[in-house]
């Protein structure tokens, strides 16, 4: 069976004060066999939060990262220097990344593979515009975005792999898709992987909805057969409020 994953991606939220404060409120949770919990956020708390999260049963990811290993890309920080931090995943196509800094698949693709080279888990965010999905188009968007990220990985890799299923649409708007039509997406994912590797590759993949997630809706998502859990934004940031989503999953 598939483990569960509550992941927060804190965005361009917190300074390093505010990150130690909440993993060190994040010592009450307790670790289950049953949930992952991983926090993605931003490279300059990476450091300290990696040492911090020991005492927690979180696990630390970055929000994204270039493909080289080094070279002359000002600004930019690659796998290995996330490796040497003790990050374990990281977010890789958000569509934030996406739009904002016009990454495309291809680029996102380099970057799956990256992940994979130096141990890092991907999570590979897909999705559809307002404008595709109204336009009918979110099994095409989310075949090319699949389709290209996965392409000339191992078995061995895309099992490993996580896939956030996140509808541009319903990011920070507090609009949510409802959870049959979050699982009908993401069971469509499952066979775009089980076409392009199979199926028993497919079903170890694990796969969350991403998009206004919060503790009072989270359940409903969790019910859904091909949903293995969430990324969470906005909710993810105070405490409080991660906890209740943890609790609310755990039931
Ligand atoms: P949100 O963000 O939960 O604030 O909608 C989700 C995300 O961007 O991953």
């Amino acid at each position: 069976m598939r483990k569960a994953i509550l992941a927060g991606n804190w965005k361009m939220y917190k300074t390093n004060a505010e990150a130690a404060q909440f993993m060190q409120d994040a010592a009450v949770l307790t670790a289950s066999e049953d949930l992952e919990f991983v926090i993605c956020a931003p490279f300059t708390t990476l450091g300290a939060l990696t040492e911090l999260a020991a005492h927690t049963p979180i696990k630390i990811g970055a929000q994204n990262m270039h493909h080289s290993e080094q070279g002359a890309f000002t600004g930019e920080i690659s796998p290995i220097m996330l490796k040497h931090l003790g990050v374990q995943y990281v977010i890789v196509g958000h569509s934030e990344r996406r739009t904002y800094f016009h990454e495309d698949n291809a680029f996102i693709a380099a970057k799956v593979k990256a992940a994979f080279q130096h141990s890092l888990i991907p999570i590979l965010c897909v999705g559809e515009t307002l404008m595709q999905y109204e336009a009918n188009e979110t099994e095409v968007v989310v075949r090319e975005q699949t389709e290209t990220a996965l392409q000339g990985l191992s078995s061995e890799q895309v099992k490993q792999l996580v896939v956030a299923y996140e509808p541009v649409w319903a990011i920070g708007t507090g609009k949510t898709a409802s959870a049959q039509d979050a699982n009908h997406v993401i069971g469509y994912i499952r066979q775009i992987i089980a076409g392009q590797f199979d199926s028993t590759v497919a079903d170890q993949v694990r796969i969350l909805y991403g998009g206004s997630v919060k503790p009072e809706n989270i359940a409903q998502f969790m019910a859904e057969s091909d949903i293995d859990g969430a990324l969470v934004g906005g909710a993810s940031l105070a405490f409080e409020s991660f906890k209740e989503l943890a609790k609310a999953i755990e039931g």
